[in-house]
């Protein structure tokens, strides 16, 4: 008891840490809106099927209104004490309306409650998700469209490979977006299912209609199982896998972005809205937003792996460990968001630089390539012999410190006595990327294409 020495702190210290550990009301105050949109669904239901009177009904959903309107305007006061969203709007509303409270909960428990609440919480995340997204592509589609030209080294290993188009190289990245938005759409679908009313885990005696809540609040239909409604999270860890991908996407983005800013390359110079100085080297440009893009994507990662590790062991149906399933997705979400939006400004304002790319197209052999396909073609030379025939002329350029371009007809024949004139034509970089024609290479017109292509997929 409070009369030993140790007995007082005994006695209230476990108290407090307990409702410490307990408490979720400090992150799950955020589906605030989505749990009084639930409450108000299910209180309606109870009316019409004659569980609840239409007065009482009445006062819970006037009562939850008011309870809204002070949630918005900040005078509600959320207390640890009553652990949770959940328990906090219930407590308010018994302040407000009196025992017609008490009948809210009927048929219901706080374990369907909290799925339902978060199911329209990440429902609503994935629809902003996706508009944010589909702006992002836009301004991709853009800067495409306006650098459609612009010829710059592509890579394999950051080794010089071949030259492609810099739109080329940007669509890529629309092609990787465009599936995120697919996979954010199939979340979506499949994630549509209406737990409530599945209650604490074996569902009612009360005569409910669960068809009918779903489809007040925007479900496709209730989910099937009473004791998967309660414990699933593969909507949580879907979108979380989704965001994880997706942000892979920007981390590689960014990545180019860092390369492609420094002086060495300079290929691209990003807005001074998205740069920051250094507080001891004046000259400094640091692709600072860029690095925390690349970065965010480690974090997104690693929520994800927190939920999946949470849930794999758990034994149905619902367990305290669920509750941790809020904050790495809401950590995730408003991580994704600043990625999002730092990127399309980023893509938005960023200035290509034509002659930097033009001119580290001059190491490296880039068109090395174009002249094994001349030989295949012209000479009718089978590759492989073109291949070598090839290397030995780009190593005759190599010992002369000048590109195979630069190089004589004379040089050339001294490798291969078949080699003519017409091999000119296939060494320049525009001439290598204009004759990539086949579906989905670099070419201008096939860029042109794309960005049409795009428009009509993800922006129609
Ligand atoms: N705060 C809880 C959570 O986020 C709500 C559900 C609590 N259910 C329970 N049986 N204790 O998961």
């Amino acid at each position: 008891g409070a009369s030993t020495i140790w007995g007082g702190r005994f006695a209230s210290g476990p108290a407090a840490i307990m409702e410490e550990i307990n408490a979720s009301i400090g992150f799950d105050k955020r589906f605030s809106a989505q749990d009084i949109q639930g409450s108000i669904a299910h209180a309606e239901m109870l009316v019409a099927q004659g569980v609840l009177s239409a007065e009482d009904g009445k006062a819970i959903r006037l009562g939850l209104e008011q309870i809204d309107a002070e949630i918005r305007d900040g005078s509600f006061k959320f207390s640890r004490a009553l652990e949770d969203i959940h328990m906090n709007v219930e407590s308010r509303l018994s302040e407000l309306i009196g025992d017609a409270a008490g009948r809210l909960h009927t048929a219901r428990s706080r374990n369907d409650q909290v799925a339902t609440d978060f199911k329209l919480w990440v429902r609503g995340a994935l629809d902003s998700v996706d508009d944010s997204l589909t702006q992002l592509i836009s301004a991709l589609v853009e800067q495409a469209e306006k650098n459609a030209e612009v010829v710059m080294p592509g890579f394999t290993h950051l080794q010089t490979a071949q030259p492609v188009t810099l739109g080329h190289h940007l669509l890529a990245y629309v092609e990787m977006f465009g599936r995120d938005l697919g996979r954010f759409r199939d979340c979506r679908a499949r994630m549509n299912e209406c737990p409530l009313g599945a209650a604490a885990l074996a569902g009612t005696s009360f005569p409910i209609d669960r068809h009918k809540t779903a489809a007040a609040l925007g479900f496709d239909r209730p989910a099937a199982n009473s004791l998967d409604a309660v414990s699933d999270r593969d909507f949580a860890l879907e979108f979380l896998s989704a965001m994880s991908i997706c942000a892979t996407h920007f981390s590689r983005l960014a990545e180019e972005f860092v390369i492609w800013t420094s002086a060495q390359f300079n290929y691209v110079k990003l807005s001074d809205a998205f740069t920051t100085g250094s507080s001891i080297m004046p000259q400094k440009r640091n692709p600072d937003a860029a690095e925390l893009v690349r970065a965010k994507a480690g974090r997104i990662i690693g929520d994800l792996n927190a939920l999946l590790i949470v849930m794999k062991g758990l034994p149905l149906a619902y367990g305290k460990d669920m509750q941790e399933d809020k904050e790495p997705v809401f950590d995730a979400v408003d991580s994704l968001g600043l990625c999002i939006a730092a990127t399309a400004g980023m893509v938005r304002d960023m200035q290509a630089n034509p002659e930097a790319m033009r001119a580290s197209l001059k190491d490296g052999f880039p068109t090395a390539t174009d002249l094994a396909d001349w030989l295949v073609r012209a000479i009718g030379m089978p590759f492989r012999r073109a291949h070598h025939v090839t290397g030995t002329i780009v190593k005759l350029a190599e010992d002369k410190g000048c590109g195979i371009e630069a190089l004589s007809l004379a040089d050339m024949q001294a490798v291969e006595p078949k080699i003519h004139e017409g091999v000119f034509e296939v060494l320049t970089v525009e001439a290598s990327v204009s004759s990539r024609t086949s579906y989905g290479g670099t070419a201008p017109a096939n860029v042109r294409e794309q960005v049409a292509r795009a428009r009509e997929r993800f922006l129609g």
